[in-house]
């Protein structure tokens, strides 16, 4: 059974889905750690808390969730043609990668307070990519900072500079001129070195810049649990304390091994945390029980939550002719013009899936195509009438 989300809550299943079902205006600050598009499948170290764990960063356009796309092409035209462009310069998987984060952004900033923050982790992989995409999600006046967050872990190079810096994004929700966001600067002084303090000789540190130099958790660290990609907690509560007060709420989308939800516990936040990876799990559970002490008062659950904030609207005749209309009397799936008569309301997000009875989930099929998508998603239906491979060719989702 779905329910209302709930605070201090570590979902298992794909976040989108997730994202879908949490509230608008929820959350005061969201972090979020994806796959950085490397190629990779990363594995937990055998021994370790988290051995048994991994996930892939590898991303074919079969990882788009194409229900989800209509919203991307026909509220965020321009984000969907940057995309395209990207397809074209860089690679079909990039088109694939920022298609699909692109998807879980807009759903993010939906459930951001207009005050709130979003913090995205990245590294020069996709970064440049991932600055397109979030001012066509945000808008530009809505960007803070980048901070490089520098550190000495790996090798050297042999033939080019060390690659030794993530990337960070800060996005508020709230542009210059609504001036809302929250930002602490008094809590981010650092102790001043020897060299300034001949020029400063008072005792609270100095403010930050966007420099950040934090090390990597070292091999034989206790905080190390051996999930693969895990980030310090020094800088995710540097993060927490920047951004959002003692009992905001702060989301991590892709929460890894939890370290966001056990920095936020640790400094008296609330937090939701999702991960699709079920071996995650367990070691998130065991983490954040040792780790952020004391407390067993969370939820670990696979269930996708409800959204409470919309009117839940049963699918009437009258619903029937506003989506006649909205539709120019065509089949959703086919495209076919019909008599409204010959037209079925369907839920285009699954009820299976988490999609609700709400206006936004309803579309109008032929009976032809509603018979053969049944409770399946859109993309099962897209594929057997061929839109898929028009898809593909990008004619459909960015109309060239
Ligand atoms: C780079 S790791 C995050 C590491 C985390 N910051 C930490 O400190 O442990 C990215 C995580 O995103 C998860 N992930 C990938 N796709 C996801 C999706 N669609 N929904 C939820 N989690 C996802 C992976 O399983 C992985 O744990």
């Amino acid at each position: 059974m779905t329910k209302s989300a709930f605070l201090n809550t570590l979902y298992t299943n794909d976040n989108l889905y997730v994202l879908a079902g949490l509230n608008s205006n929820l959350v005061d600050l969201i972090y979020l750690d994806p796959p950085f598009n490397s190629k990779r499948i990363y594995s937990a170290t055998v021994g370790r808390k988290a051995a048994g764990a991994s996930f892939k960063d590898m991303w074919t356009w079969k990882d788009v969730d194409e229900q989800f796309l209509g919203t991307l092409a026909v509220n965020y035209p321009a984000l969907a043609r940057y995309i395209a462009d990207a397809g074209t310069i860089h690679s079909k998987a990039m088109m694939a990668y920022l298609t699909y984060m692109a998807q879980r952004m807009i759903e993010m900033s939906r459930i951001l307070k207009d005050t709130g923050s979003l913090y995205l982790h990245c590294d020069p992989t996709a970064s440049h990519y991932w600055k397109g995409l979030l001012d066509g999600i945000f808008g530009k006046n809505c960007f803070r900072n980048e901070i490089v967050w520098g550190y000495q872990w790996g090798g050297v190079g042999k033939r080019n500079f060390a690659r030794k810096h993530d990337i960070i994004f800060w996005y508020s929700k709230s542009d210059d001129k609504e001036n809302k966001w929250i930002f602490n600067d008094q809590a981010m002084r650092v102790p001043y070195t020897t060299k300034d303090i001949r020029w400063h000789n008072h005792e609270e540190g100095k403010l930050l810049r966007d420099i950040w130099e934090i090390p990597t958790i070292n091999t034989q660290s206790k905080e190390r649990v051996g999930y693969p990609t895990q980030k310090p907690l020094a800088l995710l509560r540097r993060i927490i304390n920047a951004s959002s007060n003692e009992g905001d709420i702060v989301l991590d989308p892709f929460c890894g091994c939890a370290t966001m939800c056990v920095a936020a516990q640790q400094l008296d936040r609330k937090w939701i945390g999702i991960d699709i990876e079920k071996q995650a799990a367990g070691i998130l559970v065991e983490r954040l029980s040792d780790d952020a002490g004391l407390f067993k008062d969370f939820i670990a659950t696979d269930q996708i939550p409800k959204r409470s904030d919309i009117k839940e609207v049963q699918p009437t005749a009258a619903i029937k002719q506003r989506l006649y209309k909205e539709q120019q009397g065509k089949c959703n799936g086919c495209g076919v013009e019909l008599e409204l008569r010959h037209l079925e309301i369907d839920h285009i997000v699954p009820k299976a899936k988490g999609g609700g009875d709400y206006y936004e989930n309803y579309q109008l099929l032929c009976g032809h195509c509603n018979r053969r998508k049944g409770s399946k998603p859109m993309e099962y239906l897209r594929m057997q009438i061929g839109t898929r491979e028009k898809m593909l060719n990008q004619e459909v989702f960015f109309g060239e």
